[in-house]
């Protein structure tokens, strides 16, 4: 292998890395993947019967309020004007999520101002009376008030972690913001936008250069083809973006995972919800989103007689199941230590991305992540011949 670099992993972290690395120090970097596509969980494709671009593994919206993170990933793509806004079902009616002043009148059938609603939720925050919040529900009541809390987080926190909140620790909810103006902008980062040729466009070009080579349907662990943890390891430094409790066989036991299920349907109407994500807050709905992904691209020219849903449904991940979202219990954050000690001690390995590091990361933060692995580890070896650490 004439490789400089090996890259496990060809979802943004890894892409971030082997750019950068091919492009600035003209490095050779091979990217291997186990699936059959490169962009990890922001892949994306065509549905074949609507042209519509559909998101594989959910619905992903680019944001970010890093200027850096903005200007390098615009060498890629071009981003559209698109605002992401949420919207909720609650007992046969709809309403403007992120909670806000809309929300609150619309709820409460009435006109408060913003002061006047702002004293009216901390009144009903104050019902557990100073006590500390034991479980999900009292900290969610403890934070909006019962009758917010109730209607649209207490049922769909319940369906996204299949669990009662009130077996929940408190912990998982640490603020439950309330906007007291009629802002339902979902994101509040300086820049947001859609690849406008679609993720898919964005990815390739980033592993268009002549110093990478992408190999695809090649797992890391499979020690019968040569890039392999058995075969490189010890012979070319490697980018491990893959789960670490895999990496190690699980030595420190399994790190648990939050997975989706997504239920794809075309459907021969031309516009299905009229929004993009409509959340449905009931425990009697067993999903809790539908995407219709048209409305992703309202500049594109699509057909106006199908359009393309995924109803997401939330549980835990088992072995074999994509592991989507951490779920950091106590147990988990002890592993995660004894793997991080793992990690370090393992010589010419660095471990990163959502998967590597076990942390939720949007993908401005995965890419920001890679770029500072490229300037405190990657840049000092490639660069002035610093040991790998
Ligand atoms: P990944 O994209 O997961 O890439 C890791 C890659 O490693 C995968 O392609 C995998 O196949 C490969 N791999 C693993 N093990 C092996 C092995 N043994 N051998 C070879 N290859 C291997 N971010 C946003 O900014 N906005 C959003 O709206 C958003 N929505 C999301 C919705 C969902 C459901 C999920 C799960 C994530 C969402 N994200 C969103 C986060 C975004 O997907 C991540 O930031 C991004 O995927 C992180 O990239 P990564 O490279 O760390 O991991
Ligand atoms: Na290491």
């Amino acid at each position: 292998m004439d490789a400089d670099l090996v890259v496990v992993g060809s979802g943004f972290f890894g892409l971030t890395v082997a750019e950068r690395i091919a492009e600035q120090y003209g490095r050779k970097v091979l990217v291997i993947d186990r699936r059959s596509h490169i962009g990890g969980n922001a892949y994306s494709e065509a549905n074949p019967e609507t042209g519509i671009e559909v998101h594989k593994y959910g619905a992903h919206l680019f944001h970010t309020s890093n200027e850096r993170v903005w200007e390098y990933v615009n060498r890629f793509t071009a981003f559209t004007s698109y605002q992401h806004r949420v919207y909720t079902t609650h007992k046969g009616e709809v309403f403007q999520m992120p909670i806000n002043l809309g929300t609150i009148n619309q709820f409460f059938r009435s006109a408060y101002g913003p002061d006047e609603a702002r004293a009216l939720i901390k009144e009903q925050a104050a019902e557990l009376d100073g006590k500390t919040p034991e479980n999900l529900d009292e900290q969610g009541v403890n934070l909006i008030g019962r009758p917010l809390y109730e209607a649209f987080i207490r049922n769909y926190t319940a369906k996204q972690w299949q669990t009662d909140p009130r077996d929940l620790p408190a912990s998982i909810i640490s603020r439950l913001p309330v906007r007291y103006t009629y802002d339902n902008r979902y994101f509040n980062d300086r820049f947001e936008g859609l690849p406008v040729d679609g993720y898919t466009a964005w990815i390739e070009r980033m592993a268009d250069h002549k110093n990478i080579e992408v190999k695809l349907g090649v797992d890391f662990f499979d020690e019968s083809q040569p890039i392999s943890k058995g075969n490189v390891v010890g012979n070319v430094p490697v980018v491990y973006t893959g789960p670490v409790d895999k990496y190690f066989d699980y030595a420190e036991g399994d790190l648990s995972w939050r997975t989706i299920d997504l239920k794809e349907e075309v459907l021969d109407i031309g516009d299905f919800q009229g929004c993009s994500v409509m959340n449905y807050a009931d425990a009697d709905v067993p999903f809790t989103r539908i995407h219709e992904f048209r409305h992703f691209h309202p500049e594109r020219d699509y057909t106006t007689d199908k359009t393309v849903i995924h109803r997401e449904y939330s549980r835990f991940a088992e072995h074999g199941d994509e592991p989507y979202y951490p779920i950091n219990t106590a147990a988990d954050r002890e592993k995660l230590l004894a793997y991080r000690d793992l990690a370090a001690a393992e010589k010419s390995v660095l471990f990163g991305g959502r998967l590597g590091t076990y942390k939720y990361l949007d993908m401005h933060m995965a890419i920001g992540a890679a770029m500072s692995m490229v300037d405190n580890k990657l840049a000092p070896y490639f660069g002035k011949g610093d040991a790998l650490v």
